[in-house]
């Protein structure tokens, strides 16, 4: 990542993005956002792995219901670069619940649900830093020079 401002966050299209046939409609909003997907994957987690990622909600009334939602079908996790990614992701996922979301928003736009709410992203740098070792090893992320950032921003931004 070239810039002091460049971040990588970790997503998670959760098993509702995946039954729902959203994929694609999901990530296309992050390319059209002019952000890089530098790592993706398919897969299942499990009970242990969700246990470590909500690490901060195991002991919730919720989180066992969370739990067998997150693993009731497969999830697709990416690692994304950008300006500012974290904040900007976060911003375009909007907020928890898709009935408080903002119209615009990937969760105000296709989510109704504070569970099934499409999309999970790292909410700061330690929790992002932390989620991608989670879900990747370092010779899973696939760095590039995009050859669209001249045309996507100014040279000193
Ligand atoms: S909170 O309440 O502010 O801590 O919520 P938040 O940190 O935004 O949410 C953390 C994740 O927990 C999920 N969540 C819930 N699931 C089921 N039921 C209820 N009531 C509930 N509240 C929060 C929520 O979808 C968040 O998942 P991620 O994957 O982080 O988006």
């Amino acid at each position: 990542m070239a810039s002091d401002s460049m971040q990588r966050t970790l997503v998670l299209l959760k098993p509702d993005t995946i039954q729902r046939r959203l994929i694609g409609d999901v990530i296309s909003r992050f390319e059209s956002k002019g952000l890089n997907i530098v790592a993706m994957k398919m897969l299942r987690v499990t009970p242990e792995l969700s246990k470590k990622h909500y690490a901060e909600h195991v002991e919730r009334p919720f989180y066992p219901g969370l739990e067998e939602f997150i693993t009731s079908a497969p999830i697709v996790a990416m690692a994304i670069d950008g300006l500012q990614a974290i904040a900007v992701v976060r911003n375009m996922l909007g907020a928890t619940s898709g009935l408080k979301a903002a119209p615009g928003t990937i969760r105000g736009d296709y989510s109704g649900s504070q569970q099934m709410n499409l999309v999970h992203a790292s909410d700061g740098p330690e929790a992002a830093q932390r989620e991608l070792d989670l879900y990747f090893d370092a010779a899973e992320f696939c760095d590039y020079d995009p050859v669209l950032t001249g045309s996507l921003r100014a040279g000193d931004e």
